[in-house]
């Protein structure tokens, strides 16, 4: 396509991509013993070899005590070997590798993290029924410092760069937002209180990173319901990190445990989702209470561009576009409005090679051919991460539940 960004190198701090396209961070309960696995180091090798610009490994918990999942990524230094070997998997295909780090906070697991969840504010986990204990001054500055700890591992392992999760309802998106954060210290109260956990992370991040790794951070526009960050305060924070000095944001919306097809839209297969459900109290709580706790959001290919184009007309540093992305059409549209990278994750979810598919096909519609159906979303908890298009045995009353969505 004529004068197309899409296959033109672009930097992000230190580090230059061979092309406009990221992986996004999408959780690949790969992870068996929370360590990398050859089947996660495969994926992501099967990414880089299609063309991918960078991909990003989900969902790595800065300590034992933010993991929400046994198959999720801790990081330590006993796993360092393990992923150097995934990031030279990658670089040898011409990607860069990097890796999404954060803490699921109030959502986090005893029996995985090995304690009570810890967040912003004592309460009650909805997941795996234990209470919440709200967060002591001494453990956000623990906590806050293991954020720059997984950078240094994250170099050590190979990675050209870390992407902070801020968003989504984990645990900085929890100190942040007005619905879970009612401390009465210097932690809770006005906004400038509840960025100060998320600047401290972000103070030991860019200390570790050096200027010799690239820096992103997943924030929220909005979280997607009444009573929590709104467009103004989303746009605050994303300057405070800019003042911070990331060197990209990735825009998203969205909190897991509120409002949680606001970050992926569509509609969530209720079925499938209790199908590989294991803990039979909660899968009976999903098949009566389902529809209402996880609510339909319509879909449309790139959902969140409205709002990202306020947040481009604000901020200077590198902006990464995030959600709905579903043929080249998009990317085009999205770089052409002053994105300078595009993210994906179900589009290379379907199809792994899309980015090189792409370079074929030189026309807007060329689709990775996702259909959003959001099977891989339903079972990514439970088990390792695929298309519904994958499964060929799935069985009949999951793919009657399919073929109804639209
Ligand atoms: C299976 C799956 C797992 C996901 N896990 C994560 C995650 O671990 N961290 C994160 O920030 N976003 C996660 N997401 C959200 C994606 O990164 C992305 O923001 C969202 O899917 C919208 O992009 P898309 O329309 O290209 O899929 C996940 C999405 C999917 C489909």
């Amino acid at each position: 396509m004529e004068n197309s960004l899409l296959f033109t190198p672009a930097k992000i701090g230190p580090l230059t991509l061979r092309n406009r396209t990221i992986r996004s961070a999408a959780f690949e309960s790969m992870c068996e013993n929370n360590s990398p696995t050859r089947m996660l180091e495969d994926y992501h090798t099967s990414v880089a070899a299609g063309g991918i610009g960078m991909t990003t490994l989900a969902y790595a918990s800065v300590t034992r005590n933010g993991l929400s999942f046994k198959r999720q990524l801790w990081m330590r230094e006993e796993i360092v070997p393990g992923l150097r070997k995934i990031t030279d998997a990658i670089h040898s295909h011409g990607a860069a590798a990097s890796i999404q780090i954060g803490h699921c906070g109030n959502m986090s697991k005893k029996s995985v993290a090995g304690q009570l969840p810890i967040s912003a504010c004592s309460g009650l986990n909805i997941y795996s029924p234990t209470f919440v204990r709200g967060m002591k001054p001494r453990e956000i500055e623990e906590i806050a410092r293991a954020f720059g700890h997984a950078v240094n591992l994250a170099r050590e392992a190979g990675f050209d760069a870390v992407e902070v999760h801020a968003g989504h309802g984990y645990l900085l998106s929890q100190f942040l937002s007005p619905y879970t954060n009612h401390r009465k210290d210097m932690y809770g109260g006005s906004l400038e209180n509840r960025m100060r956990f998320m600047k401290m992370a972000m103070n030991e991040v860019m200390e570790a990173a050096r200027g010799d790794m690239a820096v992103l951070v997943k924030t929220n526009m909005r979280d997607g319901f009444k009573g929590g960050i709104e467009l103004d305060e989303g746009m605050e924070i994303a300057k405070e990190l800019e003042r911070c000095g990331a060197h990209a944001l990735v825009l998203s919306g969205g909190f897991v445990s509120r409002a949680p097809m606001y970050v992926m839209r569509g509609q969530m297969p209720i079925k499938t989702l209790t199908h590989y459900m294991d803990i039979p109290w909660l899968k009976l709580g999903v098949k009566m209470a389902g529809r209402m706790m996880i609510p339909s959001v319509p879909f449309k290919e790139c959902y969140f561009l409205e709002d990202a184009l306020k947040f481009r007309r604000e901020l200077k540093l590198p902006l990464v576009y995030v959600g709905g992305i579903v043929n080249r059409g998009n990317i085009e549209t999205v770089l052409n409005s002053g994105f300078e990278f595009v993210q994906m994750g179900r589009a290379l979810i379907t199809q792994p090679d899309f980015v090189n598919r792409m370079r074929e096909c030189d026309d807007p519609s060329c689709s990775s051919g996702c259909e959003h159906k959001n099977y891989c979303i339903a079972r990514m908890y439970t088990i390792d991460m695929k298309c519904h298009k994958d499964v060929p045995d799935l069985p009949d009353k999951l793919r009657r539940e399919l073929d109804r969505i639209k």
